[in-house]
């Protein structure tokens, strides 16, 4: 039995196979793959695309979504294994995913960072405790890292590069840039995107504020290996000019940086100075006629300007609806 917690346990070739059963469904989007199979699917954040496309996704395959989320009346649930639970938990993750387990055949989980300290948010205990605790494949609906996004948005990439006759991703230039956000939030979006960039073969570029807006150094250094194993290069700038020159992708996204988790203060007014990271026209013309994106949801003309994010160029509806098609042939692959 596998998981899908991280699109790093699995190869290229393996997650290649998922995108071509993707684009096979894309097609044909009705089928018995999931016949009298069930998945739960633990929502503990809010959400739009994930819960409807994973719900739907499941349907269409013959199979069952049952949503949960403590705002519908689930128990509040415990991932710390060994401890007296007399606070506001009242049932261990272990009860709750060995139960869950003997009902579905998939569990589904949102967990997001409690933001107070990374050194914590980055053990993923909740997926963790899941994937530990459960005896049926647990798929990562977004905790500190976005798998299922991260496929989505490859595919939306491939298609529209294969539209425009501009060939594979391969040795493409892709650029990650920080964006302005009002507050800080989850890194799980930017740490998927740059590893799938990676892994895919391009030459990818994070582009940030400052040093403190990097990433977390297990992803870069993932990043790191999969660009050098490709031949490919990892490149951190903060000058906007060199990181959108030539660019043939353009993927944004704000996340909080991370020497500031918990501490947040001190963090708004870098942030705050650097609201021009926003793409817009101006940026994109610098670049090699370049296909942009948000994983969504974004607040327009903060993060990108309506008459880039309506544009030729964006492919974010793609990339959104293909959650749908991604995530059934992640289902399909793990049920096997
Ligand atoms: N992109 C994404 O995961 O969307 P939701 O938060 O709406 O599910």
């Amino acid at each position: 039995m596998r998981h899908f917690l991280n699109t790093a346990d699995w190869s290229r070739a393996e997650l290649e196979a998922m995108l071509d059963d993707a684009r096979a469904m894309k097609k044909a989007p009705l089928g018995d793959a999931l016949k009298d199979k069930s998945v739960a699917l633990l929502f503990l954040n809010n959400s739009l695309r994930t819960r409807t496309s994973f719900d739907i996704g499941a349907r269409q395959l013959g199979g069952h979504a049952v949503t949960l989320s403590p705002s519908g009346g689930m128990w509040p649930l415990e991932f710390e294994d060994g401890v007296v639970m007399d606070g506001e938990a009242e049932e261990h993750v272990k009860e709750a995913a060995t139960v869950l387990s003997r009902y579905c055949d998939m569990i589904g989980v949102r967990a997001f960072p409690k933001f107070v300290d990374w050194k914590e948010d980055r053990k993923d205990k909740v997926l963790n405790a899941f994937a530990k605790y459960s005896d049926v494949p647990v798929i990562n609906m977004e905790t500190i890292t976005h798998p299922c996004q991260e496929m989505a948005h490859i595919l939306a990439l491939k298609e529209q590069f294969e539209l425009e006759g501009r060939g594979a991703l391969d040795g493409k230039k892709y650029v990650l840039t920080w964006t302005y956000h009002p507050k800080p939030l989850n890194t799980a979006v930017a740490n998927s995107a740059l590893m799938a960039a990676a892994k895919f073969g391009m030459d990818v570029t994070l582009l940030c504020p400052t040093p403190d807006y990097v990433l977390d150094e297990r992803y870069m250094m993932q990043a790191e290996k999969d660009c050098r194993a490709n031949g490919r290069k990892l490149t951190v700038t903060h000058n906007i000019e060199d990181a959108y020159k030539d660019a043939e992708i353009v993927y944004c996204k704000s996340w909080g940086a991370l020497p500031y988790f918990g501490n947040w203060a001190p963090e708004k007014p870098i942030r705050d100075a650097h609201k021009h990271f926003i793409v817009d026209q101006k940026k994109l013309a610098m670049t090699n006629d370049a296909l942009v994106s948000h994983c969504l949801p974004m607040r327009r003309n903060v993060k990108m300007t309506d008459a880039v994010f309506d544009g030729p160029n964006c492919i974010a509806y793609s990339e959104a609806e293909n959650r749908l098609h991604v995530q059934k042939a992640i289902m399909k692959a793990l049920v096997k």
